[in-house]
């Protein structure tokens, strides 16, 4: 027995190392060539809109396909490339690249439109109606900002607007299809059906495009010009091409297509030496770790085989339809291992992961083990959204719970969440680094929370409370759209309760919180609409909620300071100051709206429902008193609802049980 625990042992240690030295040894840089594109090579891609037909990927929709006018597509290379990362003190260390393809444009009307570009983004989803002059790059709700982050080489094939310069030239757009240079060509007919072949390379600092590149020794250089990509772009980027058509129309294929990026590794410090270091203690713990296993199952038996957590599948099992039970394995080889490089944020309940399954985008929570609630959470998550289905709400994929390990699976949502956007990350003291949302953007997202949460509250089979209504939970989708997250807090309602419309604990972050709950200790339908409230405000005024913290909730607090401005009949002037159009009629009546939810009496807060119709101009604000009113407490005798429940003891000083999440 003993030799053959060591036999094992020594294979194990052996495959360890060689696994070790694989993985350390793997230079992390994009180099890939595709001479000409094959059915197979589908896999290697990310299409949109896209498909590899006829040797070439059809950027815009073959002939062979259905219409092909008023068309967008975009092809990306699979695995990202690493643009740039931190180095030591604050330098950028940035990667150069060269992208050597064949492109041939074939007009099929006239005109012929409407133009191809080599890509560089950080998301990969095609922008809605980005057909005709918008190229598959932007569409016109996102051109000319910078939360695009989309840098461009584009081939124009259309004078489609003013400030093109003509139907046959090269440019290069930043985040916006208002090119930041033009250059007209002369001899060269993009759109005349011929293989042209383009160089495009970036030493880091430059930009340069080649074209056309006749042979190895004759190179024509269109332009040059700096462009710090790296301020522009993540680290990871994508890589690929767009193109469009519009009422006329073209082929847009890629028939070939090389890239070399060079290599900038991850550590700052002699990563060589760093390795051995870590890897030699690793390789001790990882053995050390193995032989106790070894000897600890050994010992006792199956046992510790079995999952720690067999209640929780009963549970989620008995619950929902919806979301898939993935294996930890596909997730863990969707994340890369959980390799940092993919982390999209860290909370108190976890670490949340972008990954691919297939080639499809997901976002993976990782539950902390160290999260007391975890488990609890786990559950109310998996069985709360798992059953929902709206538009406004991140959806659900799948979870896995094996080897102590909870994880959710949610659709990837590439503009993260809207409190950098809003009020920058209060914890880490960071400033906003996103640019300011335009009006209709916010008042789109203020809209389509209202209708998340009406439909929570009275639109789905049971009712549900998400209690933990605030800007870091609310998801934005590459269109800026809201989509309510994080239920980890949610409670469903059952038939029964639903008379009460409460459910028990007291949960929440402060800031958001409405007064009563402190008193009743519970969430309530109307202390969702006061969340709700509050972020009306926060989303409008561009600043935080404010600190709650101390006995009198309301100090510092936006509501108090909103409510302030109200009474001196300058509300216009919370609006946040980087908003620089807008319709002051409209203004007003969302913020009025915010106040309304915030209104210190739950009973006199407006329903979802009616919130609904006054941001569609259905129905007016109510009215909000100048002064705030008083927290009366217990409220009306038509709310015996809450005063039959009574105060337990020991409740009136809450805050000490309280964390923000
Ligand atoms: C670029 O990458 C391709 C594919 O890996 C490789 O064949 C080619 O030699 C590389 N070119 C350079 C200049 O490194
Ligand atoms: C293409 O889109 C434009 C607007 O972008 C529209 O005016 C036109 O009718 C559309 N053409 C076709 C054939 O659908
Ligand atoms: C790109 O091409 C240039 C010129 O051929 C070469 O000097 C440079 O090293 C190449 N860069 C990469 C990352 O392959
Ligand atoms: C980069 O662009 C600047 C300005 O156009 C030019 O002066 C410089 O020579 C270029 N450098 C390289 C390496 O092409
Ligand atoms: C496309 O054609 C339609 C009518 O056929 C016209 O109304 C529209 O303006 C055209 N769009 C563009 C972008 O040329
Ligand atoms: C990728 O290409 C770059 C530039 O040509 C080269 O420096 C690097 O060594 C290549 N890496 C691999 C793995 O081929």
């Amino acid at each position: 027995m003993l030799i053959m625990c060591s036999w094992r042992f020594s294979l194990l240690l052996i495959l360890l190392i060689a696994l070790c030295c694989a993985a350390f040894t793997q230079v992390e840089c994009l180099n890939f060539s595709f001479p000409r594109f094959q059915d197979e090579d589908e896999q290697k891609l990310i299409l949109h809109g896209s498909e590899v037909v006829k040797g070439a990927i059809q950027v815009t929709p073959d002939v062979s396909g259905d219409s092909i006018t008023n068309q967008s597509g975009r092809a990306f290379y699979r695995k990202p490339f690493k643009l740039w990362r931190e180095g030591k003190g604050n330098r950028r260390i940035i990667a150069s690249f060269n992208s050597t393809f064949v492109l041939r444009i074939t007009a099929k009307s006239a005109l012929g439109g409407e133009g191809l570009a080599f890509i560089l983004a950080d998301h990969t989803p095609l922008p809605e109606n980005s057909h005709g002059k918008w190229l598959g790059i932007v569409n016109a709700r996102t051109d000319g900002s910078s939360l695009s982050k989309v840098v461009a080489v584009e081939f124009d094939t259309r004078k489609s607007y003013e400030e093109d310069i003509d139907d046959n030239h090269v440019g290069l757009d930043v985040n916006s299809i208002y090119s930041k240079k033009q250059v007209p060509l002369y001899g060269v007919k993009l759109s005349a059906g011929d293989d042209i072949t383009v160089k495009i390379q970036y030493d880091g600092k430059n930009i340069s495009v080649f074209f056309p590149l006749t042979d190895e020794t004759v190179k024509n250089l269109v332009f040059s010009m700096p462009l710090d990509l790296s301020d522009l772009l993540l680290q990871n980027t994508f890589v690929g091409f767009s193109a469009s058509t519009g009422n006329d129309t073209q082929l847009n294929c890629i028939r070939s297509w090389e890239f070399n990026g060079s290599d900038i590794g991850e550590y700052p410090n002699g990563p060589n030496l760093l390795w051995v270091w870590i890897t030699v203690p690793v390789v001790v713990i990882l053995l050390g770790g193995v032989s106790f296993y070894f000897y600890w199952t050994r010992k006792d038996g199956k046992e510790n085989l079995e999952d720690a957590y067999p209640e929780i599948e009963e549970q989620i099992q008995g619950h929902s339809m919806g979301p898939k039970k993935f294996r930890l394995k596909e997730l863990r080889r969707a994340t890369g291992k959980f390799d940092s490089k993919n982390r999209l944020g860290t909370g108190g309940f976890g670490t949340v992961y972008k990954g691919f399954l297939g080639n499809k985008e997901v976002a993976v929570k990782r539950v902390s083990k160290n999260s007391s609630q975890g488990k609890q959470e786990f559950i109310a998550e998996v069985t709360t959204i798992g059953s929902l289905r709206h538009k406004n709400l991140v959806k659900l994929i799948g979870w896995c719970y094996e080897s102590h390990e909870l994880l959710i699976v949610y659709e990837y949502m590439p503009n993260g969440s809207l409190d950098k956007f809003i009020i920058g990350d209060d914890n880490f003291g960071m400033k906003i680094t996103e640019p300011a949302l335009i009006w209709e953007i916010r008042h789109n997202i203020i809209y389509g929370v209202a209708q998340a949460l009406d439909y929570l509250h009275n639109g789905c089979e049971k009712r549900v409370l998400h209690r933990d209504i605030k800007a870091s939970n609310i998801m934005l989708d590459s269109e800026f759209n809201a989509r309510v997250g994080d239920f980890g807090l949610a409670r469903i309602i059952q038939q029964s309760e639903k008379s009460h419309h409460t459910t028990k604990e007291i949960a929440g972050t402060l800031g958001y919180m409405a007064p009563e709950s402190f008193l009743i200790g519970r969430a309530t339908v109307e202390t969702d609409v006061y969340a709700f409230g509050v972020l009306v405000l926060v989303v409008v005024c561009g600043r935080s909620p404010g600190n709650q913290n101390k006995q009198n909730n309301y100090c510092n607090s936006i509501v108090l300071w909103v409510w302030d401005l109200h009474n001196k009949d300058k509300i216009l002037d919370a609006a946040d100051s980087r908003l620089k159009e807008f319709d002051e009629e409209e203004m007003v009546h969302v913020l009025t709206l915010g106040l309304a939810c915030c209104h210190p009496n739950p009973q006199e807060r407006p329903s979802m429902r009616t919130v609904l119709k006054v941001l569609t101009g259905e129905a007016d604000p109510p009215m909000v008193s100048t002064e705030i009113p008083a927290f009366m407490w217990p409220p009306m005798a038509s709310f015996s609802d809450y005063t039959e429940i009574g105060l337990p003891e020991g409740q009136l000083t809450p805050f000490t049980e309280l964390t923000g999440r």
